[in-house]
């Protein structure tokens, strides 16, 4: 048992108790990850950026170094303050984090002579360590990594190893310190728990204090502290988030002194607005109106088809539209302020949420809720949860299930799922395929690609990347599950986000959507978006795309396959609306492409 540095706890927020982990985030993609896992046993976990100094650090009982994408050696990669190594806190290091430990004590670190990717079975050694108690002989993990400890520091024991991978967990157990190559985080190393709990419990005697659920009174206490006499106004915009957190305060504060606006961008799928209404209707929210925007924004939208303007087109519009019903309803006033259901992952600037922002923008910034902001008028009861957690909650209040297990849904719609073309073009026959001259969104690296997308009659999802790699004109795949006419009789055209094309998305949208929730597909998936290109014939212009992922925050995505049955059900429903000449799935994993198209 080790014991860190006594010291005054800080708590970042007051929704949520002091953290007694914390997770430095080296710009790993499972950093989130790591911080949900600790507090899924129970134990609040926070995230921080790696270069945190230790003095704001006193009081943690145990701290986590994530893995990232650098190499310790490079000049430039994410470090830590190395008193973290010398003031007794317990530390275990993931990946780039054991790296880092090695490298900023006396070890060294070594680009491996071949990359570890996937599922590998550790063989623990005969040291016995607190760290992996309670592992088998042989356990498979997960690694991720080239780079690799060559030489561990003085005082430390090598505890574990792969074939590849030497020195897969070391450990000083005097000093409380630990370090492992693999993801204890990911649920393909089947020890990650115990390890976890290992380190979280027996190494750094933390206890449990963590339960979103009974997390409730406080957060209500809070939000009537935050608001004073005040009231609160929302702009919802029928997801999980803001409704919980708009619950929360219609709770906390009377249905008086709550108010929320949604408002109806005629780019939702169908039937949103109603049952948006129907939601809040049930929750009995008397103060909560319906700001219709529909002609307003396709109106802007009329001749546009470049992606980013049609999201700044967007986006302006929604400040607008916000503008106006901020200053129409006097919620400027000193006696409102504004709720925002703000969530954990949203207000940490971390490696990655600063990389996919220069793939497209997401966020807009409204003059009004910008003043409020500074001005510290806002209370956003949900800052210091993670999805899930936002989810348990909304269980706990009575929210229904089938409203808090939705997809996401990107803020500016089927805006961005509908393309547009500025001319006529012929799709190109070439070996792999046809080249179909309609450009998506792609992150290749660290960068944007915006490229055409290649057709092709097989449904193998492992032939896409290497398509991808090999051709380096596309950066897309899509199979072809069926067409009215031979895909050579097909041919983008010039087409526009017209009201028509939007309700024709609308209309096949509502068709999977209903298809695959029967078919228990739905479940299975993290999100389902339907895509609509502009190639066809003059009869019937275009394409459907189906684009099923998993993923476990959108920063990275997988392609999943349709299961049959309902991949026919959707083929012979899909070719029967009105202007739809074929009907594709989007076999891309993200990277290479993105999950939404534009
Ligand atoms: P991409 O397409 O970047 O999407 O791989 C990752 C996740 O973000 C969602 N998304 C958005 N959400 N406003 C949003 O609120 C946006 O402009 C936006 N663009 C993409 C997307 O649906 C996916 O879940």
């Amino acid at each position: 048992m080790c014991s860190g540095l006594v010291g005054p706890a800080i708590s970042l927020n007051d929704y949520a108790p002091s953290p007694q982990i914390t997770v430095l985030d080296t710009g790993g993609q499972y950093t989130h990850l790591i911080a949900r896992k600790v507090r899924e046993l129970g134990v609040y976990a926070e995230v921080r950026t790696s270069e945190t100094p230790a003095a704001q650090l006193a009081g943690r009982k145990g701290i986590i170094i994530s893995g990232g994408p650098a190499s310790v050696y490079e000049p430039g990669s994410p470090t830590i303050d190395p008193a973290i190594l010398h003031n007794g806190t317990p530390l275990l290091g993931i990946c780039y984090g054991q790296q880092l430990m090695a490298y900023l004590l006396d070890g060294t670190v070594e680009k491996g002579s071949k990359g570890e990717y996937g599922s590998a079975v550790l063989t623990v050694g005969n040291i016995v360590s607190p760290l992996l108690k309670g592992l088998l002989q042989t356990e498979p993990v997960w690694m991720s990594h080239r780079d690799t400890v060559f030489k561990a520091p003085s005082n430390f024991d090598v505890l574990a190893s792969t074939p590849t991978c030497k020195i897969a967990a070391i450990g000083n157990d005097a000093q409380c310190q630990y370090g492992v190559q693999f993801h204890p985080e990911v649920v393909h190393t089947r020890a990650g728990k115990t390890l976890l709990e290992n380190f979280v419990f027996g190494i750094c005697s933390c206890q449990q204090d963590w339960e979103p659920r009974h997390r409730i009174p406080v957060v209500e206490e809070k939000i009537r502290e935050t608001a004073g006499q005040r009231k609160i106004f929302f702009f919802v915009s029928g997801g999980v988030d803001s409704t919980v957190a708009y619950t929360l305060c219609l709770r906390a504060l009377g249905h008086d002194r709550v108010h929320g606006a949604y408002v109806d961008t005629g780019l939702m799928r169908e039937g949103e607005t109603e049952f948006v209404k129907k939601v809040f209707a049930e929750l009995g929210a008397t103060a909560f109106r319906v700001e219709d925007a529909r002609d307003f924004f396709v109106d802007k939208l009329q001749g546009v088809t470049e992606p980013e303007l049609k999201r700044k087109i967007i986006g302006e519009a929604f400040v607008e539209i916000q503008d106006r019903v901020l200053n129409s309803g006097h919620y400027m006033d000193q006696d409102w302020i504004l709720g925002q259901g703000t969530i954990y992952p949203d207000t940490i600037e971390s490696g990655g949420t600063a990389k996919a922002d220069l793939i497209k923008t997401h966020h807009n910034r409204v003059e009004g809720i910008q003043k409020l902001m500074e001005a510290g008028r806002i209370v956003e009861p949900l800052s210091s949860f993670y999805k899930d957690e936002v989810r348990e909650i909304g269980r706990e209040l009575g929210l229904p299930a089938e409203f808090l297990e939705r997809h996401p849904f990107p803020g500016p719609g089927l805006a961005i799922r509908c393309l547009c073309s500025d001319m006529d073009a012929p799709v190109t026959r070439i070996a792999e395929g046809w080249v179909v001259p309609v450009h998506s969104v792609g992150v290749q690296g660290d960068s944007r690609s915006y490229r055409p997308v290649l057709a092709v009659e097989s449904l193998e999802h492992e032939s896409a990347t290497e398509l991808i790699n090999q051709l380096a004109t596309v950066n897309r795949v899509i199979g072809l599950i069926g067409s009215l006419v031979p895909m050579a009789e097909l041919s983008v055209r010039r087409s526009e986000l017209t009201k028509e094309r939007l309700d024709r998305l609308r209309n096949v949208d509502a068709i999977v959507r209903r298809l695959s929730l029967a078919a228990g597909f739905e479940r299975e998936v993290w999100q389902f978006p339907i895509v609509l290109i502009p190639l066809g014939t003059a009869a019937r212009p275009d394409a459907v795309v189906l684009r099923p992922i998993f993923s476990v925050d959108g920063m990275t995505a997988s392609s999943v396959p349709l299961p049959a049955a309902l991949q026919d059900q959707l083929k012979t429903e899909l070719l029967a609306v009105d202007g739809i000449s074929a009907v594709f799935h989007d076999l891309t994993h993200k990277p290479p492409a993105t999950i939404e198209w534009e």
